[in-house]
C-alpha cells in the first residue's frame, strides 16, 4: 500500500521559516472556520472523527477535550507533548523541523475548543536546536494575528524519559523534578498548576486542522473500526531505507518493514519502543492499529544476526535507568529484571529465573504507578512467549558446560 500523507502533507512542501508558504496552501483556514463554531461543535467534530491520541496510549482526543472544557477553572492550558523520548522515535522531530505551522494551528484550535488562552510546547532537551526555529514560527503566526485569543510558549525538558509521561511533564513545566503524579485527578480536571489541562502529542494535534477542514466523516472512513486515519512511523534498525513513513492505519507491519523500509532476514520487530511489543517474523502480517500493536510509532527492526536476550536486556537497562523511582514496583522491579537478564546474557540463567521473570512482570504490570513500570515487562513477556527457546537454549548451554 502506498504512503498516505495527511499529517506529513506539508513536510518538504512548505518552507518552515516562511508562513506565506503555509498560508498559500490554506494554512489557518481551519482556525478561521472554528472561530465561527462553538466549542461544543468543534469537540463534537473531533469526537465524531474517531481521532485517538498518537502519543502511545490512544486515548480518544475529543473526549479528553470535552472533559477539560466541562471542568471548572479560572485558567486552562493546552500542552503539546514534544518530548519524544521513546526509544526509536523521531517522527515528531521530523514534523517540528518541517511544518511547525500546522502544529501551532492545531494547538490554537484546541485552545478555542476547551476555552484556554495559552499553551506550551514541551520540547525534548535533545531538540534544543529547534528552539529558535519554533520561536520564530510562533512569532510569525503572532504577527499575522492568529494568536490573539490563544498564545503559545515553549518549555524545554532536561533529558528525562519520564518527563514525556503527562503528569511528570507538568511537574517539569512547573519547575519541579519530573515525577509521576497519583491519579485521579486527571489533567483535564486538575493539570498544570492545578488548572484543567489537555496534553496531546505533536502528531495528534497535526491531524486537527485537516479534520476541521474536511469534516469528521472524511477522517472516520480511513483506517480500521477503532483506529481512524493514518499513523506516522519512525523506522530504524536493520533496514535499507530507515526513515519516517505515514501509512493508513490497518496497513500491515510487513508493508512498512519489507516493502517500504526494505528490511531483509527479519528476526524481530520492536513496535512502540522500549515499552513496546516484540513481534517475531512470523507475525509480520499483523495490521498496525490500536486494536493490535501500535504505541507511539517506533518501529525497530532486528535481523537474524541479533540476539533476543541482548535486545531485551539492553531495553530493560534503559528503563531501569529512566524509572523516576517514585513507586517501588517500577524502581525495584526494573532493576531486578535487569539483574536476571544480565545473568542470561552472561550464560548463567537458570530455569527458575524464567519463573521469576514471569511473576515479577505480572506484579509490575498490576501495581506500577504509570505506563513505564506497567509496560516495562512487555519486552520480557513477549520475548518469553515468542523466543522462549533462546532462554532455554542458554540454560541448556550452561548445563552442557558444567
Ligand atoms: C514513560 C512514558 C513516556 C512517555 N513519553 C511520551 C512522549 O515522549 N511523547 C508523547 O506524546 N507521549 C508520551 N507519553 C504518553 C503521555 O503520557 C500522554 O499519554 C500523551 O502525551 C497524550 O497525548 P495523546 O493523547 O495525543 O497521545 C509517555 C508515557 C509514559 C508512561
Amino acid at each position: 500500500m502506498p504512503e498516505k500523507r495527511i499529517v506529513l502533507r506539508n513536510c518538504n512542501a512548505i518552507k518552515p521559516n516562511r508562513i506565506s508558504t503555509y498560508l498559500a496552501g490554506g494554512g489557518f483556514e481551519a482556525l478561521s472556520k472554528v472561530r465561527g463554531m462553538s466549542p461544543e461543535q468543534v469537540i463534537e467534530e473531533i469526537k465524531a472523527s474517531g481521532l485517538r491520541g498518537r502519543g502511545g496510549a490512544g486515548f480518544p482526543c475529543g473526549l479528553k477535550w470535552e472533559l477539560a472544557k466541562n471542568s471548572e477553572g479560572d485558567g486552562k492550558y493546552v500542552i503539546c507533548n514534544a518530548d519524544e523520548g521513546e526509544v526509536g522515535t523521531f517522527k515528531d522531530r521530523y514534523i517540528l523541523e518541517r511544518d511547525p505551522f500546522t502544529l501551532i494551528e492545531g494547538m490554537a484550535i484546541a485552545g478555542h475548543a476547551i476555552g484556554a488562552e495559552s499553551g506550551y510546547i514541551y520540547l525534548r532537551a535533545e531538540y534544543h536546536y529547534l528552539l529558535d526555529s519554533l520561536m520564530k514560527a510562533i512569532e510569525q503566526v503572532r504577527k499575522r494575528g492568529f494568536l490573539e485569543q490563544f498564545d503559545i510558549d515553549i518549555r524545554e525538558g532536561a533529558g528525562a524519559y519520564i518527563c514525556g509521561e503527562e503528569s511528570a511533564l507538568m511537574d517539569s513545566i512547573e519547575g519541579k523534578r519530573g515525577e509521576v503524579r497519583y491519579r485521579p485527578p486527571f489533567p483535564p480536571t486538575k493539570g498544570l498548576w492545578g488548572k484543567p489541562t489537555i496534553i496531546n502529542n505533536v502528531e495528534t494535534l497535526m491531524n486537527i486542522p485537516q479534520i476541521i477542514l474536511n469534516g469528521a466523516a472524511w477522517f472516520d472512513q480511513m483506517g480500521t473500526e477503532r483506529s481512524k486515519g493514518t499513523k506516522v512511523f519512525s523506522v530504524s534498525g536493520d533496514v535499507e531505507r530507515p526513515g519516517v513513513y505515514e501509512l493508513m492505519l490497518g496497513s500491515s507491519l510487513r508493508e512498512l518493514v519489507e516493502d517500504l523500509a526494505m528490511a531483509q532476514r527479519v528476526k524481530i520487530v520492536q513496535v512502540g519502543g522500549a515499552t513496546g511489543r516484540i513481534i517475531p517474523y512470523s507475525m509480520l502480517d499483523t495490521p498496525l492499529s490500536f486494536e493490535t500493536v501500535l504505541g507511539a510509532g517506533a518501529i525497530t527492526i532486528f535481523d537474524e544476526s541479533r540476539d533476543t536476550i541482548d535486545i531485551v536486556y539492553r531495553t530493560l537497562e534503559f528503563l531501569a535507568e529512566e524509572s523516576c523511582g517514585k513507586c517501588a514496583p517500577c524502581r525495584e522491579g526494573t532493576e531486578a529484571l535487569v539483574g536476571i537478564l544480565s545473568k542470561f546474557s552472561r550464560g548463567e540463567g537458570e530455569s527458575r529465573d524464567i519463573v521469576v521473570l514471569e511473576q515479577l512482570s505480572q506484579a509490575m504490570m498490576l501495581s506500577s504507578l504509570c505506563g513505564l513500570g506497567q509496560a516495562a515487562p512487555i519486552p520480557v513477556m513477549d520475548s518469553l512467549q515468542h523466543f522462549r527457546d533462546d532462554y532455554e537454549n542458554r540454560i541448556a548451554e550452561k548445563m552442557a558446560v558444567q
